[in-house]
């Protein structure tokens, strides 16, 4: 699937996730839809094993191990993480979160932490977002981060927080095109802010949010 450019005229609708307004700039993307569903144990073990095909292919990439072992380097690393992702299913400040498209397929996956319960809780942690490769660079990443800070400013969220490893250069471009600002840089890595506004007006308050579409 191929995204469109159109002049912000023939667009529609006008408002929401993903679509500026004409003083912005004079075209923008159409972008695909998404819907965010609580993650199955099914899509959590799709979600694993991405990330540590995208870990191994990165040892890779840079030398640090062979392709013949890589996956199983990989998946040892990442036990630790792969452990909090499990514990993610059932925790109750945190979400793990399945994104499909018009068609109901899968499309990515997010994992967000919320912070400390309260009146003052206006925080969140985008713990890791990951495309399975076969729909990257379609606009499935900059869908799903649209939904989903339109799912947390409907639950009062308005600092959304990541940290992206100083290589990650397809990750850092999207967070740069969407309006992620440097927070905190690190010796291999940056946090990036982005001030949430607006917000669903739809029922998402509670610990299932129940779906939430944009596109
Ligand atoms: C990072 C990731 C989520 C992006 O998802 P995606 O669906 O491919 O991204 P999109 O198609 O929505 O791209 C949106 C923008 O991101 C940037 N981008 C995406 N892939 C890129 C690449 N390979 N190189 C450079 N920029 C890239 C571009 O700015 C792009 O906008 P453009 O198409 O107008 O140029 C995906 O590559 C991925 O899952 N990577 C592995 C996991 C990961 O690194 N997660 C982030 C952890 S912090």
């Amino acid at each position: 699937m191929r995204r469109r450019r159109l002049p912000i005229r023939d667009m529609a609708p006008t408002s929401g996730p993903g679509v500026t307004t004409p003083g912005q700039v004079a075209e923008c993307l159409t972008l695909p839809g998404v819907t965010l569903i609580p993650m199955t144990h099914q899509d959590l073990e799709a979600f694993v094993d991405q990330e540590v095909a995208d870990y191994a292919d990165e040892r890779v990439f840079d030398g640090t191990w062979s392709r013949h072992d890589a996956p199983e380097r990989a998946r040892a690393q990442l036990v630790r993480v792969i452990a909090w992702e499990h514990e993610a299913l059932t925790a109750e400040r945190q979400r793990l979160l399945t994104a499909t498209d018009v068609n109901g397929e899968r499309v990515g996956w997010l994992w967000v932490k919320l912070g400390p319960p309260g009146p003052w809780s206006t925080s969140a942690f985008l713990c890791q977002m990951t495309v399975p490769r076969p729909f990257r660079h379609h606009g499935y990443g900059r869908s799903m981060l649209a939904a989903l800070e339109a799912l947390l400013a409907g639950e009062g969220i308005s600092d959304l927080r990541l940290n992206v490893y100083e290589s990650n250069l397809a990750a850092k471009s999207l967070y740069a095109a969407v309006g992620y600002r440097l927070a905190e840089q690190y010796p291999t890595m940056r946090q990036l802010q982005k001030t949430l506004s607006g917000g669903l007006d739809a029922g998402v308050q509670s610990s299932d949010p129940g779906p939430v579409s944009v596109g």
